[in-house]
């Protein structure tokens, strides 16, 4: 870990459709929360089928103060004073962005506090540190969220490098849009899960896209085609053949994932396989990835549940790993790489 001097850290999130604080504080080479506050609007963009970019922004002008003030408050019995603001500046929807950062400047001006901008998908891997983990690196980290499919090499904790990515859907967006084809809720990835925990996965057998493509990159959209042709053959469709479809597609998506994760695993002689993203979430994803990496001799990292979905500890966490830059420097971009 890079040199840490700042030790208690508000993160601010707004990305997509969460409004999130959060206070971490770093001391004796660990991590501790003290306030991880997440105000959802999955509700409100439940009926439109997805996430609303204008819908989205508002909402979080409406609840990113409220939701600051109950994560100091939270964090005021545990520790003192904040050193510095981290808050995500991409990638993301850009009027969501622009909500947390401008907010987040503000706080900085007044309070003379530094900012740091940080990357939301490298705040996602950062998510793996929080429970104290001394990870071992070279590292291969699986991020795998509602936007973003990669696969990331990591030869020390501030050195990323991408050796692999979806060609079309993400996991998370394949996961969102399988779930409308069955007539299940958005979000998609806890329904399917859901479903498929009473569903037979060899049901149907659906393709593994790109499995033995040579290279690390996914392709999930054929295989959300292949669910819908599969839909409309069916005569019937009742509970039992939701469970089935869901049970069949989520095992397709976590074969491919897991058997490409475990290949450059082997390729890169990783000492630690990482997950991290909203699909991290997945128990079955999970389950499988821990074997795959146990099967290896590896050493596996996944962050609790409440930290591989959007939250504002995993900006706290990447604040820590993340240079600080001058206020007029900043800049959203909502296709920020990594
Ligand atoms: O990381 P995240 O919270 O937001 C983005 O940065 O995109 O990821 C959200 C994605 C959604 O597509 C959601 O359906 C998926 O994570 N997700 C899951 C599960 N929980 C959330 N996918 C599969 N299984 C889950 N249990
Ligand atoms: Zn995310």
């Amino acid at each position: 870990m890079q040199q840490i001097k700042r030790k208690t850290i508000l993160g601010i999130e707004t990305s997509c459709d969460e409004t999130a604080a959060a206070i971490v504080s770093f001391s004796n080479k660990k991590f501790t929360v003290h306030s991880n506050i997440i105000r959802s609007q999955i509700n409100i963009h439940k009926k439109y089928g997805g996430v609303v970019p204008e819908v989205a922004a508002r909402q979080h002008i409406i609840s990113v103060i409220a939701v600051i003030e109950q994560a100091l408050e939270t964090a005021q019995k545990t520790v003192g004073k904040i050193d510095a603001i981290a808050v995500t500046a991409g990638p993301g929807l850009i009027t969501s962005l622009m909500v947390g950062v401008q907010t987040a400047k503000t706080l900085s001006y007044i309070w003379n506090k530094p900012l740091i901008a940080v990357n939301h998908m490298k705040a996602h891997v950062y998510a793996n540190w929080i429970n104290n983990k001394k990870i071992k690196f070279p590292a291969i980290c699986l991020i795998v969220s509602g936007g973003h499919t990669e696969l990331v090499l990591l030869k020390k904790d501030t050195h990323f490098k991408k050796i692999g990515q979806t060609v079309d859907d993400a996991a998370g967006e394949a996961f969102d849009k399988t779930a409308q084809l069955i007539k299940l809720e958005y979000p998609g990835g806890p329904e399917i899960s859901k479903s498929a925990a009473t569903g037979n996965p060899n049901a149907f057998t659906f393709p593994r896209p790109m499995i033995n493509s040579g290279d690390f990159n996914f392709s999930f959209s054929g295989l959300k085609t292949a669910v819908l042709y599969t839909v409309k053959k069916q005569k019937k469709h009742d509970s039992k053949m939701t469970a089935d479809l869901a049970a069949s597609f989520q095992q397709a998506v976590v074969d491919v994932l897991t058997i490409k994760t475990a290949k450059a695993a082997k390729k890169y002689q990783a000492k630690s396989i990482m997950l991290a993203g909203g699909v991290a979430a997945n128990k079955l994803l999970r389950e499988t990835l821990q074997q795959k990496a146990a099967d290896l001799g590896t050493n596996f990292y996944v962050p609790d549940i409440q930290y591989c979905t959007d939250n504002a500890a995993m900006i706290a966490v990447a604040g820590y790993f993340t240079p600080k830059q001058n206020l007029n420097k900043i800049k959203i971009n909502p296709n920020l790489e990594l």
